[in-house]
């Protein structure tokens, strides 16, 4: 309810978004010197070896083998087997002219239950990971959480319960400790709006519950462990720079309506800054009718606690969000509504992937020039981008998936366009390096520059791979 808008509807292809895909794909656009062109992967999505080398249980590990959960039943338990042929992987960043690489470490391996000693052979597996991107000159941009919580922690109250947040900050500065030589750019967190509505209020993902009050606590205690993490990180690595990947989709009201575009407010302060906000100003943005301090656990002092001077802010981004406002019926029947007065949705008008999220290359452009003027500038790095096709092998085995090139295409021509109106934006990743585990919806969609034969594990850069590869070579994008 709080984040994101998978919602459903016939898919258009009106003026309206033909129009804008021919205003953000001009000719040929040239982006700065130094700039980073890479893709972005989890550990849970990509990894398997679920419990090799000591490796603790993760909240996604017992979230997927539990019944009825996943689409199909699948598991990360093998994904794609990175763990053991991460050689292959790093081959494929090669041939796609990468000079960057944006990765996550699993919490559980390397802290097998989330407090305590650190297990050698996980922190071994990412320390190789790392030689081997800086041998091939590519940046390795690590995250230090994308969702896999020790399930330990879990059992013991998870994001809801305030301990948690120490525990986040010295499981960073182990990390820091044993990578941080090496390592100089890093995400404290992947998308909180997301994982904080999704697995605690919409019960979608890990840990699946679904409970309004779990949702507030672990809203503040994540707060407060991006703020603990960030000064442990700096404590041990002065020199690094550190930031969070946002899930952000620039939210539009429905109408020109009072209403709704209090609604859109709205929808953009629990979406897109609802983690922004605490980082960079100590407080909360107007996101709810009131905010529930009690409820959200917040004591005297925590915003100061909750401050975090990002060094960069990521943007994870893929569509727009539609908000309105619900009727006063609506409002009274539902404490939820009465507390957060928003209904959002998907836009309408762009064609749809095969994940039916709209594509709409503006939403990129609307989003990075809003932070840059809400923020005074920040450096921006494009997290995560892009779009699910499930095309596959044709007869001679080529992936002629073009709509991914087009979407990746449109979407760098709006973001080119942002930089030309001010923006500071450093680095595009491509969501995703390969096909691999999406959450909820399994081994069903497929994101990746390169295919995977989930078989037999046989990886084939797909025609967009092949396309990103000049794109980065040439470090400029081409009809
Ligand atoms: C983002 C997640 C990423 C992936 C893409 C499709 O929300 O950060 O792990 O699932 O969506």
């Amino acid at each position: 309810m709080f984040s994101g808008c998978s919602v459903s509807s016939k898919a258009g292809t009106g003026a309206a978004a033909a129009a804008q895909f021919n205003a953000f794909s001009s000719s040929q656009i040239t982006f700065p010197k130094g700039f980073f062109w890479g893709t972005a992967t989890a550990a849970y999505q990509i990894e398997g070896a679920w419990n090799e080398d000591g490796k603790g249980e993760s909240i996604w590990d017992r979230f997927t083998h539990t019944a009825g959960r996943i689409k199909n039943g699948d598991t990360g338990d093998l994904a794609c087997d990175s763990y053991h042929r991460w050689r292959e992987d790093i081959a494929l960043m090669r041939a796609m002219n990468l000079n960057s690489h944006r990765f996550s470490i699993s919490w559980p391996r390397v802290q097998p239950s989330g407090s305590g000693a650190a297990n050698s052979k996980g922190l071994d597996y990412y320390s190789r990971l790392v030689d081997a991107l800086l041998e091939a000159r590519i940046r390795p941009f690590v995250t230090l959480y994308h969702w896999d919580l020790p399930q330990a922690l879990d059992d013991a109250g998870g994001w809801p319960n305030r301990d948690t947040a120490g525990r986040f900050a010295d499981y960073v500065q182990l990390v820091a400790q044993a990578l941080g030589d090496r390592v100089t750019d890093w995400m404290l967190f992947n998308e909180p709006a997301a994982f904080v509505d999704l697995g605690y209020l919409e019960g979608r993902h890990a840990p699946g519950h679904k409970s309004l009050l779990d949702f507030l606590s672990a809203t503040h205690v994540v707060n407060l462990a991006q703020g603990a993490g960030f000064h442990a990180l700096k404590a041990a690595r002065p020199g690094a720079r550190v930031g969070t990947a946002f899930s952000m989709s620039p939210c539009e009201p429905a109408s020109n309506s009072e209403d709704d575009k209090l609604a859109a407010e709205r929808a953009h302060a629990i979406t897109n800054i609802w983690f922004l906000e605490p980082a960079l100003r100590g407080r909360y943005p107007e996101a709810l009718t009131f905010l529930p301090e009690a409820a959200m656990g917040i004591k005297s002092g925590d915003m100061e606690k909750t401050r975090a001077p990002l060094d960069f802010v990521g943007v994870n981004l893929y569509y727009r969000t539609i908000a309105s406002a619900p009727g006063a019926m609506e409002r009274a029947a539902h404490a939820q509504e009465w507390l957060f007065p928003v209904k959002m949705e998907g836009g309408k008008q762009g064609p749809k992937t095969d994940h039916d999220w709209e594509v709409w290359p503006k939403a990129l452009y609307d989003m990075v020039v809003r932070i840059t003027r809400d923020y005074n500038r920040p450096v921006i790095e494009i997290t995560e981008s892009g779009c699910s096709y499930n095309d596959g092998p044709d007869a001679t085995g080529a992936i002629h998936d073009t709509r991914r090139i087009a979407y990746h295409r449109a979407y760098l021509a709006a973001l080119a366009r942002s930089m030309a109106d001010g923006a500071d934006v450093r680095g595009y990743h491509a969501w995703t390096l390969m096909d691999n585990f999406e959450w909820a919806e399994g081994f069903g969609q497929r994101f990746g520059l390169a295919y995977v034969d989930f078989k037999t594990q046989k990886r084939t850069i797909k025609d967009s791979g092949r396309w990103y590869a000049k794109v980065a070579a040439e470090n400029r994008v081409g009809r």
